[in-house]
């Protein structure tokens, strides 16, 4: 193998994310472990959440984990496990006291416990009205999770592998036994030889035209785990966020709803007291993104445009807190101390002061509810019976547990990272103490590497950014907020076509060092993949559920739809699927009303 360097280590984790992170820190305390990420781990998304983590801590009114299950259930269109999601809920609580007490600087409600705020789906489950169950960190609790994590790991003499971008893994039969990397800054491919591979590599959102995911957001462990014969489970369910800054996506928190903000369409109007009358702009985000999206299709989008007003100025929030008869009113100083980035995003990027008025949002795509398919541990299962796939691992959103189901509620994909990175990171280490280390086949890399000179040499008519373009506009127009059996049939012929004009790519960067043409071209390949799975498993999935709106098949279909998707890639490149059960527990499924 030429240019290949090995590194042997007990564990390797692939991203430093808030999962990554969580499982390096509790497997590093005892086996050896590695952490592999394309980016510097504190540029990781995680540091993009906003808004809060959802624990039932009860600090200012009465809540309990159970209400926070079902919750999530209800949010989730009843696809969730239901045991993953007691699980999510139950831990919430002791491990976000875990981050106080490593120093997660939470913001304080006056007697010093941790501020919590309303936001979308969670409520008192007697009253039906929300709940404030967000912890928080002004509007930066992503970034303050990511930050402590970091410091954590730094203490515990984590292994960092920093812009080393993982390409392969490495499989034999049903055992892992590696990974394949490529060095940014150099050009050279190394090979990490492990007993277990942990994969944290986050979402796809950049499937779509306008989303809140960073360029870096781009599903690549989730497409690798599909290229090495891992389904990709519930691909179809797709959230997006209702807030997202008009035309360039970037998230707007829901927190700004939670801390009373509205949403108002052309006319003014507070459009979601029509679609959810309890709980109105705090309804769950699937619910709210059709809102919008139906206001702007009956003309009433601001200025005619596709977009409607988000309103946090005082004014306008109190005298909706009056209306309802809450005691609470919120100030100028509030909304800087409460939401200082969002303040501070629309200054920038729009030139709007939001403490003087609404802000431009449309829905953005958000957050992947499928991808690949874990247990409670985080082990990787790989067919309809959850067989092991030994030695491999996957947690935070490139996993699906499933604890989101159809849609996630805000602040549980947190909540997810943390509480299911730590069990992961727990049960690496216990395999690793127990398991030997596996046989590498002959030339691991070769394969991909194969592959990067393809892309590098190629002579072609297309550049990477045209086939992107194609791919984000067909996701956009036909596996959006809403979809048919016609957009998904169309998006599915386009992507089909895209995957051979990738073949057709030329990139200008012919060289070795920090050539990110030819990475972000190898990266296009991935989301080429996930964005045809996704439209694959939609279009086999005749109802509509959570994030999969269908408008020929309105209504749920629990008789015969009740069940997870799983999508595997066969040899030829094409896509086949199969279904499992739905974990039910406690709560048996109903219709779902806010
Ligand atoms: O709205 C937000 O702050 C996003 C949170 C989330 O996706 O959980």
């Amino acid at each position: 193998m030429m240019n290949v360097k090995t590194h042997t280590f007990d564990a390797v984790i692939v991203g430093a994310g808030g999962a990554g992170l969580m499982a390096a820190l509790y497997a590093s305390k005892s086996v050896n472990v590695a952490v592999i990420s394309k980016l510097y781990p504190t540029r990781s998304h995680t540091g993009a959440a906003q808004g809060g983590i959802g624990a039932a801590l009860g600090n200012m009114e009465d809540d309990h984990w159970e209400w926070h299950a079902y919750d999530t259930v209800k949010g989730s269109d009843y696809l969730a496990d239901q045991d993953a999601v007691d699980v999510l809920c139950r831990e919430a609580v002791d491990t976000v006291i875990e981050l106080e007490h490593m120093g997660l600087p939470f913001d304080r409600f006056p007697n010093g416990t941790i501020s919590q705020r309303r936001f979308g789906g969670h409520t008192n489950n007697e009253t039906g009205k929300p709940v404030q169950r967000a912890c928080h960190a002004a509007d930066r609790t992503g970034h303050m999770i990511l930050q402590t994590l970091y410091q954590q790991c730094i203490k515990n003499k984590v292994n960092f592998f920093d812009e080393f971008h993982v390409v392969d893994l490495i499989r034999v039969g049903n055992q892992v036994c590696g990974v394949v990397a490529y060095e940014i800054g150099t050009g050279d491919f190394h090979v990490f030889h492990s007993k277990a591979v942990l994969f944290a590599t986050g979402g796809w959102g950049r499937c779509w035209e306008v989303t809140s995911n960073a360029h870096s957001l781009t599903g690549d462990g989730t497409a690798i785990c599909l290229r090495r014969g891992v389904p990709l489970e519930d691909m179809e369910f797709y959230q997006f966020h209702p807030t997202g800054i008009f035309k360039l996506g970037v998230l707007i928190t829901e927190g700004v709803r939670g801390e009373g903000g509205v949403l108002l369409n052309s006319e003014g109007k507070r459009f979601m007291e029509e679609y959810a009358p309890t709980i109105k702009d705090l309804a769950s985000r699937d619910v709210v993104s059709r809102a919008i999206f139906l206001e702007v299709q009956a003309g009433r989008g601001v200025n005619g445009k596709n977009y409607v007003h988000l309103d946090v100025t005082p004014d306008t929030v109190n005298k909706y807190l009056a209306e309802a008869g809450e005691e609470r009113r919120i100030s100028r100083e509030y909304i800087e101390a409460k939401l200082p980035d969002i303040a501070d995003f629309t200054r920038t990027y729009l030139g709007i002061d939001p403490v003087e008025e609404p802000m431009p949002v449309q829905p953005t795509a958000h957050y992947a509810m499928g991808g690949i398919p874990t247990d409670v541990d985080g082990r990787v299962v790989i067919d309809r019976d959850n067989t092991v796939l030994n030695g491999l691992y996957a947690a935070g959103e490139a996993a699906c547990v499933s604890v989101h189901g159809a849609n996630r509620l805000g602040t549980n994909s947190l909540v997810d990272l943390v509480v299911f990175g730590r069990r992961s990171g727990v049960h690496m280490a216990d395999y690793c103490r127990q398991a030997g280390l596996p046989d590498l086949p002959e030339n691991p890399a070769a394969e991909v590497m194969a592959e990067f000179e393809r892309i590098r040499s190629n002579k072609g008519s297309l550049k990477a950014y045209q086939v992107r373009e194609k791919m984000q506009k067909t996701m956009t127009d036909n596996v959006g907020v809403f979809r048919t059996e016609a957009t998904m049939t169309k998006a599915i012929e386009d992507l089909r076509q895209l995957r051979q004009d990738y073949l057709n790519v030329e990139i200008d960067d012919r060289g070795t060092k920090f050539n990110t043409d030819l990475l972000e071209a190898w990266e296009l390949g991935c989301l080429l993949e996930l964005a045809e799975v996704t439209a694959v498993s939609a279009q086999a999935r005749p109802e509509s559920r959570g994030g999969h709106a269908r408008d020929d098949y309105p209504k749920r279909d629990d008789e015969n739809w009740l069940k997870h998707t799983l999508c595997f890639r066969e040899e030829d490149g094409r896509y086949s699927l199969d279904y499992k059960p739905v974990n039910i527990g406690r709560y048996q499924p109903k219709e779902r009303v806010y």
